[in-house]
């Protein structure tokens, strides 16, 4: 990653396990200073310590993102140094539901980190960088984006917002000399999914596709991770003739399916 275009520091949205781990490590590793940001101290402070033990200089702040004040937040920590590279990737899943059962509270707290919290790092981080000319976004999508799914409504069409704005925030920003892209993510072995009780075995690594989404930063609106399977059901899902049968048929599927619709995907990407 070429720090003198997207250093000196890097945000993590999200930094302090899974995806967002691996990008902090990888970044690390290429002399970048980063600040990390998610929920629980613990975690995040494990994982300073590790990186800063080879050396990395490191910030962290304890935000929960589906708080108005997740921004004002963040800036407290970073309103002295230039961070080049944003990278928003909280936003998982963890609660599933008929829209209309679910407490507004849940629904609301998805759209906040999804929608509202994206918008908003990406509008401030944003605008300092094409200030100096120069930096990255990443925001981290998922396949769910491209067709709304039963019991995930909120989810779901919260990642359709990113994949669109970002396909409208990089087309305004390239000019500019600030790189922007959807990271779109499949099934990816997690924390926060083996939590949930996925069958983690059969996902894609976290280094995997935080190294791709660092390689990709430059081949933007959108990079689907290279999984077995993944383009292949972004095609599918996309479909435009007949949506109705498209997310009858293409739903995602409830957890206790999800090892044999990966399994499924892995047969079919290798015909
Ligand atoms: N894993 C998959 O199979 C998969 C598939 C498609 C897309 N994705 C996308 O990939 C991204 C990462 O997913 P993930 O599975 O690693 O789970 P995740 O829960 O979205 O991300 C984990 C990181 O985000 C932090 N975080 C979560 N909610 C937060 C909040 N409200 N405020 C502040 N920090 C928060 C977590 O720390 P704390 O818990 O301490 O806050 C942790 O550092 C998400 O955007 C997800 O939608 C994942």
């Amino acid at each position: 990653m070429d720090i003198k275009k997207y250093g000196p520091w890097a945000l993590v949205v999200g930094g302090s396990e899974g995806v967002g781990a691996a990008f902090a490590q990888l970044l690390a590793e290429d002399g970048f200073k980063l600040v990390l940001i998610a929920r629980k101290q613990e975690p995040l402070d494990q994982l300073a310590a590790e990186l800063r033990a080879n050396g990395a200089e490191v910030r962290t702040a304890s935000v929960d993102l589906s708080r108005h004040d997740a921004l004002a937040k963040t800036r407290a920590q970073t309103y002295d140094i230039d961070i080049g590279l944003l990278i928003y990737n909280a936003g998982a899943n963890s609660i599933r539901g008929r829209f209309t059962d679910l407490p507004k509270d849940v629904t609301q707290a998805v759209i906040a980190v999804n929608v509202i919290g994206q918008a908003d790092f990406a509008r401030h981080y944003g605008a300092l960088m094409v200030k100096r000319g120069r930096g990255g976004i990443i925001l981290t999508g998922s396949l769910g984006g491209y067709l709304g799914s039963p019991t995930l409504a909120a989810y779901t069409a919260s990642k359709s917002f990113s994949r669109i704005f970002t396909e409208a925030l990089w087309a305004e920003c390239a000019p500019l000399g600030v790189d922007v892209l959807h990271l779109n993510i499949g099934f990816t072995a997690t924390p926060a999914m083996a939590r949930l009780g996925m069958p983690v075995n059969m996902a894609e690594s976290p280094e995997k596709v935080a190294r791709e989404g660092l390689e990709n930063i430059v081949n933007g609106p959108v990079w689907i991770v290279s999984t077995p399977g993944n383009i292949e059901r972004a095609r599918l899902i996309s479909r435009v003739d007949d949506r109705a049968a498209t997310v009858r048929a293409h739903a995602i599927a409830p957890r206790e399916d999800t090892a044999q619709a990966a399994a499924l995907m892995q047969k079919f990407a290798a015909r």
